[in-house]
């Protein structure tokens, strides 16, 4: 077991290896030909993309960000040059996946411009989608650009990296609140819908 553990790549690997040992106990092997499978598996792709992207959202939010003050500065770099960047690696793309499957899926369920254009019964998902979109559009043209600053990857003026923390933190924040109203209509479609 301690192989498994000791890497994550091996453990990723045991958990898709127990998935296929339990489709193929259940016999539902079967089920990979048949028409609705695809869009079936682009959702779960989707779901685990997307829990990737909002757990580590939730984490800056829950648990970074108000830890924050209370670390002795001589051990925020341990933050700041190790355990930040590392996570915002697994955030951003996680986010790219998570639109690219998303938008692949309302594609494979034929609404994708009808969900785009809030048109009904694809109305619940397009404003889910929307309000996704725009988070992600916070990610990659806001709090990475600032985080990039703040964390001293590219270059900056000390009291440019403090705003830039700011922006980043504050844009941080929108999208957790924005994720609240995002997660309802992203499963509201599935319970009717409108
Ligand atoms: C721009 C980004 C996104 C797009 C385009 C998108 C698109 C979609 C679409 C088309 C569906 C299928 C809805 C249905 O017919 O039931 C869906 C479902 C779902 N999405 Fe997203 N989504 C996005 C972001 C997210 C995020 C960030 C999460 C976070 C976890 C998420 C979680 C889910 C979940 C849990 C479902 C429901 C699956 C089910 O009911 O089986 N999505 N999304």
């Amino acid at each position: 077991m301690g192989v498994i553990f000791q890497s994550l790549g091996r453990t990723i690997l045991a958990g898709v290896v127990i998935l296929a040992v339990i489709l193929g106990i259940g016999g539902t092997y079967g089920k990979i030909g048949e028409p609705f499978y695809w869009q079936f598996f682009m959702r779960w792709l989707h779901v685990l993309s997307g829990v990737l992207w909002i757990g580590l959202l939730w984490y800056f939010n829950f648990v970074q960000i108000p830890s924050m003050p209370k670390i002795p500065d001589e051990q925020k770099p341990a933050i700041g040059k190790v355990i930040a960047p590392t996570a915002l690696f697994w955030f951003r793309w996680a986010a790219l996946a998570t639109v690219v499957t998303g938008l692949l899926l309302a594609w494979l369920n034929g609404y994708l411009v009808q969900a785009l254009s809030l048109q009904s019964p694809a109305t619940a998902i397009g404003i889910g989608m929307w309000l996704a979109l725009v988070m992600a559009f916070n990610v990659w043209f806001i709090i990475w650009p600032n985080q990039k600053k703040a964390l001293g990857i590219v270059q900056a003026e000390p009291e440019a990296k403090t705003r830039a923390a700011r922006v980043a933190m504050l844009t941080s924040r929108f999208n957790t609140m924005f994720s609240i109203p995002m997660l309802y209509f992203m499963v509201a479609q599935q319970n009717g819908g409108f």
